[in-house]
């Protein structure tokens, strides 16, 4: 797919077939991710790869009830948690620069490439941050000091939502001042 394309046919996808992924597959996207630029080039994220059906469950059960991605973490193939190291993004010579999370941003940029690798591939995908993070972190054994800012199932797409609203660029886009449209 043309870049552009894959941006725009890219969908939260929450209803998934259960046929399996090809490994090829799965490691295009996860390569996507390991390129991703980063602070000082720490690479603070890390992924888990889950496709053990009862982790699966376990995942799905900890999901908020209102949280309409639930069922899909039981019919995708595969679930991946992306994890992000605090302490390895967002200093310089050991001095901690500003106060905003540079490692969730690290987790969101490598994230996002994973989804557009994803998309490339013809296989769906939907952001997830609405979880219990410490059950999630009990469930796939993740470390004390480790986060899980996000989680994705990735499987075959068994719908084709419509694209959603966005703003306009009018609404977005300002020019040499914040408010400014012209
Ligand atoms: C940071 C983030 C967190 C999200 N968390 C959830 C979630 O917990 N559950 C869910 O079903 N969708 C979640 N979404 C998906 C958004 O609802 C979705 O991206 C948005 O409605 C636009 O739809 P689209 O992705 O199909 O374009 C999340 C998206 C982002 C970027």
């Amino acid at each position: 797919m043309d870049f552009l394309e894959v941006i725009v046919t890219r969908r939260s996808i929450r209803k998934y077939k259960n046929d399996p992924i090809p490994e090829d597959k799965l490691n295009k996207v996860l390569e996507a991710a390991r390129i991703a630029p980063s602070w000082s080039n720490m690479q603070c994220w890390r992924y888990v790869v889950v496709k053990d059906n009862s982790t699966k469950k376990a995942l799905a059960d900890v999901l908020p009830s209102g949280n309409p991605v639930k069922k899909a973490f039981i019919q995708a193939p595969i679930i991946i948690a992306g994890c992000a190291d605090p302490e390895r993004s967002g200093y310089i010579d050991s001095q901690r620069i500003g106060d905003k999370q540079w490692h969730i941003l690290d987790l969101g940029i490598s994230m996002q490439q994973l989804v557009l690798a994803a998309t490339n591939e013809g296989l769906g995908t939907c952001w997830v941050c609405w979880f219990s993070e410490k059950a999630v972190k009990d469930i796939l054994g993740v470390p004390a000091n480790i986060e899980v800012v996000a989680l994705t199932p990735l499987g075959y797409p068994d719908e084709e939502p419509k694209s959603k609203r966005r703003k306009s660029i009018e609404e977005i886009v300002y020019y040499e001042q914040y408010g400014h449209s012209e």
